[in-house]
């Protein structure tokens, strides 16, 4: 039996793909919603449902799911365009600016969502909020080298920062790119995320932050109503 959350993940997850159609080339997200969208897909694929799809994955994760799915896969170097791209995130406030990386994969979701003619997001309600980073750390992606001194100028910024460790502290989570992520919070959140995200940006030793503004195109949200889930 799932998780009411996580039939609010399965149904966004369903509507974002009755969008796709035969011959798109797709932006495929990272995460649990992702994940769940990436499986539906798969089965529309292999039911000849979909066909002629094409995926661009934001993650190794993503990779290997889509791989063991039957799912065809480019690079996005080997791709001309993105039509659709389709992803979880973790904040998502009233303008549609969003924080994500909490699987530390901001990097390439960034990259996939900025090439995309389509972005299209899905969440659970529970990840709606009025302002961003008011309790989910925005993540930071550094090179292994600079982390010191990145964490060094973000906390003179009046952030609190901690490197993003692996579970029982067995050593730094490190990225599909080999990098470090810092988790940092600014204690009355963040109001300008558009200026936010370039002053981070703008640390030499940062490869990008989480700060997903002005990219998206659709919300899809999962709801809970008289127990009944819509989107
Ligand atoms: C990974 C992400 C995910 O999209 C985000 O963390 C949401 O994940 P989930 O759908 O599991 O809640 O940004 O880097």
């Amino acid at each position: 039996m799932l998780s009411l959350q996580d039939q609010m993940k399965q149904a966004v997850a369903i509507s974002a793909v009755n969008q796709i159609r035969d011959g798109m080339i797709l932006g495929l997200g990272s995460g649990s919603t992702a994940a769940l969208m990436i499986q539906e897909l798969g089965a529309r694929i292999k039911k000849k449902e979909l066909n002629d799809i094409v995926g661009v994955t934001t993650s190794f994760q993503g990779e290997v799911l889509a791989t063991e799915l039957g799912i065809p896969l480019k690079s996005l170097n080997a791709v001309s365009h993105i039509d659709l791209a389709i992803d979880g995130a973790d904040e998502v406030d009233p303008h549609f600016q969003l924080i994500k990386g909490g699987g530390a994969c901001h990097v390439q979701e960034k990259l996939v969502a900025a090439r995309a003619k389509k972005f299209v997001v899905v969440v659970d309600s529970t990840k709606l909020v009025d302002k961003l980073n008011l309790s989910f750390l925005l993540p930071v992606e550094v090179l292994p080298g600079a982390w010191h001194q990145v964490k060094e100028q973000l906390e003179e910024m009046g952030a609190e920062v901690k490197l993003r460790m692996a579970q029982r502290k067995a050593g730094p989570i490190v990225t599909d790119q080999g990098n470090l992520v810092l988790d940092i919070l600014f204690k009355d959140g963040i109001s300008d995320p558009m200026s936010m995200e370039s002053r981070i940006n703008n640390i030499p030793g940062v490869l990008e932050n989480g700060l997903f503004v002005n990219l998206v195109d659709q919300v899809l949200v999962g709801e809970i109503n008289n127990n009944e889930v819509s989107v």
